[in-house]
């Protein structure tokens, strides 16, 4: 048991619409662990966002980023985006935050597990069907975050972040092409390849392989038949491979990927890929584990990260205590099992399994689903439920 240390320091940056109120449910859930543990958290309330650009004119107080970057033990994010919130030049207001945090914190790995819970319908047929088998869905994507087609963007948005002159990619010309012409570059780079398809073989080792067969397995998702960017992260995959002999390997382009992701989920383990195709395939992934309620993320690097609903901020369910919260519930067990590790405080590490298990037995009951899981509940009333189930299994265990 800790005692006598500093607690944990959380940043809570809300964000926008709906980010507001699931926000609240990860805060629940951190005082939750705070009334029930040895576990202290000092929690930072940054107000930010494209909401809150359109309200004061700044995408959040100056001095945020340092903060983020400086005195805090891990960061949660509720949703940036809101409608008409857009910079002069044109970039997504509130990508300081977002963006900015990703490319300036280097937090080159996003982490996004998607798992069907017992009980949740999955939304294939856009309908409310129950599928559920044990472990049917439970795979890991892990998003390049860092370069790939979103690498001009994030450099932009870190630079204001930071206060430096904005990154502009160099001029160039296309052959063939009329009238105005507007292109981002897609660098991909062996480094930054390799340290996120390292980090999947080394979480593939702590999971319990695929559900089809209990294999260890990692695909490594790209376009390497098209485009060179992808012919050096599938050549840097190999290589990496090389380390873990005991793993399966898979390769799939991402656009046969959509069609196995949703034909047989069952088979995948831990999935690699750029940041762009990552980002589209898991929005697709989250239809699997009952949509974008239910998705839950981690922005990593190897000394900060973030966590974040994968959702965007809803805005026009904003304030109506209506959003499902558990994507977000979910991101403070990702920040709990990541800070366990960082730190070697095993007790968070359970405390990481004590709020899946919270979670899992609120929806095996399937009494007091928000709308998107066919239910009534509103957002506060299913965190409340799972933050007492938690706290019942937090007196239990310490
Ligand atoms: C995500 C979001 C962001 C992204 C947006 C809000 C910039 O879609 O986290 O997946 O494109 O990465
Ligand atoms: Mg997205």
């Amino acid at each position: 048991m800790r005692k006598n240390m500093a607690d944990y320091r959380i940043g809570i940056l809300p964000g926008d619409g709906t980010g507001r109120e699931v926000a609240l449910e990860a805060q629940r859930i951190l005082d939750t662990i705070e009334q029930h543990t040895n576990q202290g958290f000092e929690q930072t309330v940054i107000q930010c966002g494209g909401q809150h650009y359109l309200e004061t004119g700044e995408e959040w107080a100056e001095g945020s980023f340092d903060f983020c970057r400086e005195d805090v033990d891990a960061l949660y994010l509720g949703a940036i985006g809101y409608p008409g919130a857009t910079l002069p030049n044109g970039d997504l207001a509130g990508g300081s935050v977002i963006l900015g945090l990703r490319s300036g914190l280097d937090l080159y790995a996003n982490l996004r597990p998607i798992k069907l819970y017992e009980g949740v319908p999955h939304k294939v047929h856009g309908k409310f069907t129950q599928i559920w088998q044990p472990g049917l869905v439970d795979m890991t994507i892990l998003r390049e975050n860092t370069e790939g087609l979103y690498h001009s963007l994030l450099r932009r948005s870190a630079d204001r972040a930071m206060g430096r002159p904005p990154y502009e990619p160099p001029e160039m010309t296309f052959p063939g092409l009329k009238g105005e012409v507007a292109y981002d570059p897609r660098p991909i780079s062996e480094h930054g390849s390799e340290r996120l398809i390292r980090m999947g073989f080394e979480i593939a080792e702590t999971r319990d392989g695929a559900p089809i067969d209990g294999q260890k397995r990692v695909s490594c998702i790209d376009k390497s038949n098209v485009t060179r960017g992808c012919q050096l992260f599938r050549r840097t995959f190999d290589k990496v491979a090389t380390d873990y002999p005991g793993t399966e390997l898979d390769y799939g382009y991402i656009d046969a990927f959509t069609q196995w992701l949703t034909r047989s989920p069952e088979s995948y383990d831990v999935v690699v890929t750029s940041n762009m195709f990552g980002d589209i395939a898991t929005d697709l992934g989250a239809v699997l584990q009952g949509g974008m309620g239910m998705a839950a993320s981690g922005n990593i690097g190897d000394d900060h990260a973030f966590f974040e609903p994968v959702h965007g901020s809803a805005p026009k369910y904003a304030g109506m205590n209506k959003v499902n919260p558990i994507a977000s519930i979910n991101s403070i067990q990702l920040m709990m099992n990541w800070l366990g590790r960082k730190n070697n405080d095993d007790e968070l590490t359970v405390i990481g399994s004590l709020i899946d298990e919270s979670v899992a037995d609120h929806l095996r009951d399937g009494k007091g689903l928000t709308y998107d899981l066919g239910g009534d509940a509103s957002c506060s009333s299913v965190g409340e439920s799972i933050a007492a189930r938690l706290a019942t299994k937090l007196q239990n265990t310490f």
